[in-house]
C-alpha cells in the first residue's frame, strides 16, 4: 500500500541546511549516518513536524554540498526508522517514526533530562493560590469573561510594578495576553508586513525568530558579544538601523536568551537614542527580567522604555517567574499603540482565560513577593551548581556566569554544537545547538544550557554531556572522583 501523505509544510534545501548546521561527526565515511542522526534529532527536537515536505535530493545536495549518492544513503536509512517516508512522484516527508524494538527512539520519563527547554516548574506555593483564587473566581462568573484588555486588578498590578521599576504606567497602557510570544506574534501582525525587516539580536530567542518568518518578514541580525563588557554594539546596531531601515526591532535587554547579559543604564540611553532618532519602533521582551540574581528586580536600570519612550513595546510574561502553563503575559505601550493593539486582537482571539489571571492577580500581590525571592535565591544556587558542574566535568568549556536569567552560553572547545546534540540525545539529554540561536544558523561554538532543573538533574545532565561531547571529539572523558554537588 503507498503511504498516506499527512498535512505539513515544505522546508526549502537552504533552510533545512541552515537547521542542520555543521552535521557532520565522523569524518566523510559516515556521511550517511551523520546526516540521518542530524535529521533525527531534528525531528525529535519538534524543528521538522510530521508532514513535513524534505527537499527534493538534487536540491539538499547543492544546499549542502555534498553528493546526491550521500543524501539518497540518509533518505535510506531515515525510511528504515520510519522516521521518512516517501513516494515516488511525491518525494520524502517526516512521518511517525516507528519505535525500535518497541522500545522509545531515546531514553524517556526519568532517564531522559530535557535541557533545549528553559522553562521552570510552577513557583512553589502556587497551591496555595489557587484555593485563593477559586474563591474571587466566584465573583466574577455573574459577567461575561470576555476581557480583550485583560481583568483590570490584573493590568493594574502590573502597572504599578513598570512604575516602581522607575517607568510611569497606567492600567489603560497594559493588555493581557496568552504568553510574552503570543504578545509579540501580535505586535508583528500589526506593525509589519511581507518582507519588512526586523533587526534581531544575534544570538537570539528562536521563537521569536519563527515568528519573524512565519509573518513574512526578514530578521536582520546584529552580533552580541557574550565577552564583551556590554555586550551590546551600539554603534553597530545604529548603523544597522540606519542602513537597513528595519520596520521593527526585537531587544531582550534583561537577562537576554540565551546569553544572559543585561544592558546597563547606560547603555539604554544610547540604545534609546538610537531607536528615537530612526523612529524605530522596538518590541522590548522583558520575559526573564525578574530572576535577577544580584539585587531587587526594583534595584535594576531602569526598562529600556524609559529611554525609548512611545516607539517601546514592552512585552512581559509569568513563564518564568511564576509559571509557563499560566500562558500568561501582557503588553505594555503608550495608550494609543495598546488601543491599535487590542482592537487588531479581535482578529486573533477574544481575550486570556479569567481564572489564570485571577490567579497572577493573587501572586502578584504583596504575597507573592516572598515566593519570588525564594526562587531567585534557589535558580541563584542552580546557575552555580550548573557551573560548578561544568567546571569539573568539561573543564574546557567556557562562559561568563549570567547575573540573571535561566542559561549559561557556554562556549566550546571547537565547533561542535550540532554534533553534540544529536550525540547527546543518545545519551540522553535533549539540547539545542547553538545554530538554533542565529538567524542563519552558525554558532556551532556556543551551547545554551538552562539551569532551570534541581541541581542533581543538572549534574546528571552535565556528566552526560562530558560523555557525550568526548565521543564527538574522539577523546575519554573526564572521570570525576567526588561529587562537586550537592
Ligand atoms: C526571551 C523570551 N521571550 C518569550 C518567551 C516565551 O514566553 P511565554 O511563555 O510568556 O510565551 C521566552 C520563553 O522561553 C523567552 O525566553
Amino acid at each position: 500500500m503507498q503511504p498516506q501523505i499527512p498535512p505539513g509544510g515544505r522546508i526549502s534545501g537552504p533552510r533545512l541546511a541552515v537547521l542542520l548546521g555543521s552535521w557532520r561527526q565522523g569524518g566523510s565515511r559516515h556521511g550517511a549516518a551523520d546526516l540521518a542522526a542530524a535529521i533525527e534529532l531534528h525531528v525529535l527536537d519538534g524543528q521538522l513536524p510530521l508532514g513535513t515536505r524534505l527537499p527534493a535530493e538534487r536540491e539538499l545536495a547543492e544546499a549542502l554540498g555534498i553528493s546526491r549518492t550521500l543524501i539518497g544513503a540518509a533518505l535510506d536509512r531515515l525510511r528504515e526508522s520510519g522516521i521518512v517516508a516517501s513516494r515516488r512522484g511525491a518525494g520524502s516527508w517526516v512521518a511517525a517514526p516507528r519505535r525500535r524494538g518497541g522500545g522509545p527512539l531515546m531514553p524517556s520519563g526519568d532517564g531522559l533530562i530535557c535541557l533545549a527547554r528553559a522553562a521552570p516548574s510552577a513557583l512553589p506555593g502556587m497551591a496555595g493560590v489557587l484555593d485563593t483564587a477559586r474563591r474571587t473566581l466566584t465573583e466574577h462568573l455573574g459577567e461575561h469573561g470576555y476581557y480583550e484588555r485583560g481583568l483590570l486588578e490584573l493590568r493594574e498590578r502590573i502597572a504599578q510594578r513598570y512604575t516602581d521599576r522607575g517607568l510611569p504606567t497606567s492600567a489603560s497602557q497594559v493588555m493581557v495576553t496568552n504568553g510574552a510570544h503570543h504578545a509579540f506574534v501580535l505586535v508583528l501582525r500589526m506593525l509589519t508586513g511581507p518582507g519588512d525587516r526586523v533587526l534581531v539580536e544575534q544570538p537570539t530567542y528562536p521563537n521569536a525568530l519563527e515568528a519573524i518568518r512565519s509573518a513574512h518578514a526578514v530578521p536582520v541580525p546584529v552580533a552580541l558579544d557574550p565577552a564583551g563588557a556590554r555586550g551590546w554594539d551600539i554603534a553597530g546596531i545604529d548603523a544597522a538601523v540606519r542602513q537597513a531601515a528595519p520596520r521593527l526591532a526585537y531587544l531582550v535587554v534583561d537577562f537576554h536568551n540565551p546569553t544572559g547579559l543585561r544592558l546597563d543604564a547606560e547603555g539604554r540611553e544610547r540604545l534609546g537614542a538610537v531607536l528615537a532618532r530612526a523612529r524605530t519602533p522596538v518590541v522590548v521582551d522583558e520575559t526573564l527580567v525578574e530572576l535577577d540574581y544580584e539585587s531587587d528586580p526594583l534595584d535594576g536600570p531602569p526598562p529600556l522604555a524609559a529611554a525609548a519612550g512611545d516607539l517601546a513595546i514592552t512585552v512581559g510574561s509569568a513563564s518564568k517567574s511564576h509559571w509557563g502553563g499560566l500562558r500568561l503575559g501582557w503588553i505594555r505601550a503608550s495608550e494609543d499603540m495598546l488601543g491599535r493593539l487590542v482592537s487588531s486582537r479581535f482578529a486573533v482571539d477574544l481575550g486570556s482565560p479569567v481564572f489564570e489571571q485571577v490567579v497572577l492577580a493573587e501572586l502578584l500581590a504583596e504575597a507573592g513577593s516572598g515566593m519570588l525571592a525564594q526562587r531567585r535565591e534557589e535558580f541563584r544556587a542552580r546557575r552555580d551548581g550548573l557551573a560548578e558542574a561544568l567546571s569539573w566535568y568539561c573543564p574546557d568549556w567556557t562562559w561568563t556566569l549570567p547575573p540573571g536569567g535561566l542559561s549559561l552560553w557556554c562556549r566550546l572547545p571547537e565547533p561542535m554544537s550540532t554534533r553534540l546534540a544529536v550525540a547527546a540525545a543518545g545519551h540522553g539529554v535533549q539540547i539545542a545547538p547553538g545554530s538554533r540561536f542565529g538567524v542563519h544558523g552558525g554558532l556551532e561554538r556556543w551551547l545554551r544550557l538552562p539551569f532551570a532543573q534541581p541541581p542533581d538533574r543538572l549534574y546528571e545532565a552535565v556528566r552526560r554531556l562530558s560523555a557525550a561531547a568526548s565521543s564527538v571529539r574522539g577523546t575519554p572523558a573526564p572521570v570525576a572522583t567526588e561529587v562537586p554537588i550537592a
